[in-house]
């Protein structure tokens, strides 16, 4: 069942929202495919204009984000990430829901993004009408040595 959670959306690389990310982010990212970012890479990109950072909290606790940059009227979701417990109850969904939401506010009509092409993420993603723009094979290389295609991914928010 979905738990009682709340979005919170941060845009200026609020301290304890990114530890709170950085918190997820450790345990949500499988190591064997090097996907996870780091504090720099993190602060980095909250300081780009246009970007925003969407917590979803039970309470204080956080149980996963998202990651979105925009520009003009464009977005990209860098990051999307729920605690390997609290999967499997539409928290990543919500998460991705509450990005398009706060998207379309800022008049933004597209969102895109890159996954690799195993990823079970997919599902999530075409359950909401993202399509293949194109495939880039062998550019994920997993810690065994081997190798994963990327897929783009776009979702046109006029439709
Ligand atoms: C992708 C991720 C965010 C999904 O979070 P989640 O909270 O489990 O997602 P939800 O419970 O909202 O599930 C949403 C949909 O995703 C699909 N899905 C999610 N996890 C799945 C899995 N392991 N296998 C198959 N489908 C899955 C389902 O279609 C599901 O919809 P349904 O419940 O209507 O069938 C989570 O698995 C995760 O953090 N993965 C590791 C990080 C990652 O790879 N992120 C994506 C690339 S940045």
């Amino acid at each position: 069942m979905m738990p009682d959670i709340v979005l919170d959306t941060y845009e200026d690389g609020e301290r304890n929202a990114l530890a709170d990310a950085m918190e997820i982010m450790a345990r949500a990212f499988d190591p064997a495919y090097g996907e996870a970012w780091t504090l720099p890479q993190m602060s980095g990109v909250m300081l780009m204009p246009g970007t925003w950072l969407t917590v979803a909290r039970l309470d204080a606790t956080p149980l996963g984000f998202a990651l979105v940059r925009s520009v003009l009227d464009e977005c990209e979701l860098l990051l999307l990430a729920v605690d390997p417990v609290w999967r499997g109850r539409g928290i990543g969904n919500a998460l991705l829901a509450g990005s398009l939401s706060t998207a379309r506010r800022r008049g933004i009509t597209s969102m895109n993004l890159e996954v690799r092409a195993n990823n079970s993420a997919i599902k999530l993603y075409e359950k909401f009408g993202f399509e293949y723009v194109h495939r880039r094979p062998a550019y994920y290389r997993g810690n065994d040595g081997q190798l994963h295609d990327a897929l783009s991914l776009r979702l046109d928010m006029m439709m």
